[in-house]
């Protein structure tokens, strides 16, 4: 792991933090409210998962106070081990796998009896891994719905002896719970787990007095296992003095974000919990090119551990003494992507980073290759078919395999839709993915990231560069329209037909005529605001562009008969008209990355575009293009006269003429392919990008 002192202030990356470590959240919450005494907690994350934690406390009598959104310090008085009362209702886990693993755990140590139940993800996941184990050692549990599923009540009753247990599979929820079930019950507990899961719990544990022993247990025939032990109690729990690091796990999306250049020239990721056993995306994001450097905290407690963040093989090994969670600053910047390789030991220490792996691997040059991840099908989704489906939705190769999945890396644009299904780390992968250059994807349940990463979106706004704005005027028939609806797809961009809000007013226009309700075509010259008003049409944004709403219809080719053309041009050199439709075309581009065309956008509309072209063509070749798209078999000289008398109408007058503004490149396309004249707009776009980003 290299780290140096670069990135200083003034080079251009953008400082940004994260919300409060989720895991750690969750334990700061439990464990104080376990403690004998005041805890003072700072930076709790105040998201859904760690929201329904508190809740169940309180609901077994801690007096747990609103956790803030602003992750301001607050002070939680414990009830002691002994003092959590039985709830009178069903405990709500929500979403939260955590919240219901360990409570098992803490209840059945406790003897405390009460029912836990979940949202409908979470009453999917298994739950006889922790339940199994308990009740091999004296705890008891009934099953209330399906087998192995919430909801389940612990009863309460039943000696809890401890004992030792050895995981199949590394799980920081299965060996909390069973540590706090010993911890509890003041039995001794031993977990030994095949890899090293995240250890929050035992350094919280430790650093509020209870001796948890955690030890590497080398195995000549093979791989290291580790383990976690508690000896016979009772403990006490000191209360806890804690400022929650960042959570790796939400800045691993800005890291990704970062590398694949949606970011600007990058970002400066401050206060980020770089325990080693969460880190290891950074060796993984480090091994497909992603420029990173991590610049650890002055190091408390644990020294040396900090440092060697990205190696989890020595991480947790501690004779007792106190350990805290190393931070640090993560710096990245936009990077090269190459596939990888990610199996074996180091899947426990990035298991939530996998379907962003998958989404950096869309990107990466070659075939990334993600194995022994079967743990990813029982989580808040079905992570693994779940991120082959979304990938393959934007037009990327994937293969699917029972534990992981190949990637096919392609600089193509993506586009399409990508539904979270229920899943935050599903709807924040492919909501970075989407924020990335070339890329446009829409989450269907952006509202699933306050789970884990309250201000997800508008912190993604905050870091991305404004994309350009960019207009292409010019005369009719010449190749506007085509060449900014494909610019827009190639870029990402939306795209936005000027044109056909003319078109709609008009359309509108003869229909309220013809209906006898609305004014006769004569008197149209003086129409009123709240006369368009009443037609109701408006912009709605979609997946690529904007279309046009008229009423409760989305009119297309309604908008190009021979009755609305004849008149647009005519009805769009009405001043009320133009006025009225400004706002809605200037609302269009607040956040840039829009492609318009029509007639005064780079001159009226947006004279602060970034990028303006006006396109011409010979009368002869837009007439004939004209005719080609409307396959009307009309002849070219009386198509010819028509586009003339709207060019003529349009360029003289007296509002938002057609004319080439000053800063407009002029493009001649009456020789060029359409290829010709898109490339040429997407260059100069993208060097636009860039002299945004670059150095
Ligand atoms: O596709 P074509 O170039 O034939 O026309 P359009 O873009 O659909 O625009 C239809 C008409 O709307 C033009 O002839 C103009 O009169 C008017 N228009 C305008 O005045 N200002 C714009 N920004 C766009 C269109």
């Amino acid at each position: 792991m290299s780290v140096n002192d670069g990135g200083q202030p003034g080079d251009g990356l953008t400082t940004v933090r994260v919300p409060g470590d989720k895991s750690v959240s969750h334990r700061a919450l439990l464990f104080a409210a376990l403690a004998e005494g005041e805890s003072r907690l700072e930076g709790v994350l105040p998201g859904a998962d760690c929201q329904s934690t508190a809740a169940a406390l309180r609901a077994m009598g801690v007096a747990v106070p609103e956790v803030s959104a602003d992750g301001a310090p607050f002070t939680l008085r414990g009830v002691g081990g002994g003092g959590l009362r039985a709830p009178d209702a069903p405990l709500d886990c929500g979403n939260s796998g955590t919240t219901a693993r360990l409570l098992l755990g803490v209840l059945a140590g406790a003897g405390v009896p009460a029912t836990l139940d979940g949202d409908a993800s979470l009453r999917g996941r298994p739950m006889r891994r922790v339940t199994g184990p308990l009740e091999a050692m004296g705890a008891r549990f009934r099953e209330k719905g399906v087998m192995d599923r919430l909801p389940i009540r612990v009863l309460g009753e039943g000696e809890f002896r401890g004992g030792r247990w050895v995981l199949p599979v590394a799980s920081a929820q299965v060996k909390s719970a069973l540590l706090l079930a010993g911890l509890l019950s003041g039995r001794p507990m031993e977990v030994e787990e095949p890899g090293l899961s995240r250890d929050h719990t035992e350094r919280m544990l430790r650093a509020m007095g209870v001796p948890v022993r955690t030890a590497r247990v080398g195995d000549p025939g093979g791989a290291d296992r580790w383990t976690a032990s508690i000896g016979a109690g009772p403990h006490a729990l000191a209360p806890l003095d804690l400022r929650v690091p960042g959570d790796p796990s939400s800045a691993a999306f800005l890291v990704a974000l970062a590398a694949l250049g949606g970011a600007g020239k990058g970002l400066r990721i401050e206060g980020v919990g770089l325990n080693p056993t969460r880190t290891g995306f950074l060796d993984v994001f480090r091994r497909m090119g992603v420029d990173l450097e991590v610049i650890p905290d002055e190091v408390h407690r644990g020294a040396g551990d900090a440092g060697d963040a990205g190696d989890a093989g020595d991480a947790g090994v501690s004779d007792g003494s106190d350990v805290g969670e190393p931070t640090g600053t993560l710096l990245v910047r936009p990077s090269r992507l190459e596939a990888t390789e990610v199996g074996g030991r180091e899947i426990p220490s990035l298991i939530d980073e996998l379907p962003l792996v998958a989404v950096l691997a869309a990107r990466a040059r070659g075939v990334t290759r993600i194995r022994d991840a079967a743990e990813l099908r029982v989580k808040e989704s079905d992570r693994i078919a779940v991120t082959a489906q979304n990938l393959r939705a934007l037009g990327v190769t994937v293969r699917e395999f029972p534990d992981g999945l190949d990637v096919e890396g392609t600089e193509a644009p993506l586009a399409g839709r990508a539904p979270a299904h229920h899943d935050h780390r599903i709807a924040m992968a492919f909501g970075v993915l989407g924020a990335s250059p070339g890329c446009r994807v829409e989450v269907d349940d952006p509202a699933m990231v306050e789970v884990s990463f309250p201000g997800f979106w508008a912190c993604l706004r905050d870091c991305a560069p404004r994309r350009p704005v960019v207009t292409l005027d010019g005369p009719a028939g010449s190749g506007k329209s085509t060449t900014a609806r494909e610019v827009a797809a190639r870029l990402g961009y939306l795209h936005l037909d000027s044109g056909a809000l003319y078109r709609a007013v008009t359309l509108a226009l003869l229909e309220a005529d013809r209906s006898g309700r609305g004014r006769p075509e004569a008197e149209w010259s003086e129409l009123t605001v709240e006369e368009l008003e009443a037609f109701d049409i408006a912009l709605e944004r979609g997946a690529d562009g904007f279309r046009v709403r008229v009423g409760d219809r989305y009119p297309e080719a309604e908008l190009r008969t021979p009755e609305v053309t004849e008149r647009v041009s005519a009805v769009a050199r009405i001043p009320a008209v133009r006025s009225w439709l400004l706002g809605a075309q200037r609302a269009t581009a607040r956040e840039g990355g829009v492609v318009t065309d029509g007639r005064d956008m780079g001159t009226v509309v947006f004279p602060d575009a970034e990028v303006k072209f006006f396109l011409v063509a010979d009368l002869e070749e837009r007439a004939r293009r004209r005719l080609a798209e409307t396959r009307d078999g009309g002849e070219l000289g009386a198509e010819a006269d028509r586009l003339a008398r709207r060019d003529r109408e349009d360029a003289g007058r007296a509002v938002a003429p057609l004319r080439r503004a000053p800063d407009a490149e002029e493009l001649d396309t009456t020789h060029l392919t359409f290829e010709e004249q898109v490339s040429r707009v997407v260059e100069r776009v993208r060097g636009r990008e860039d002299s945004h980003r670059g150095p």
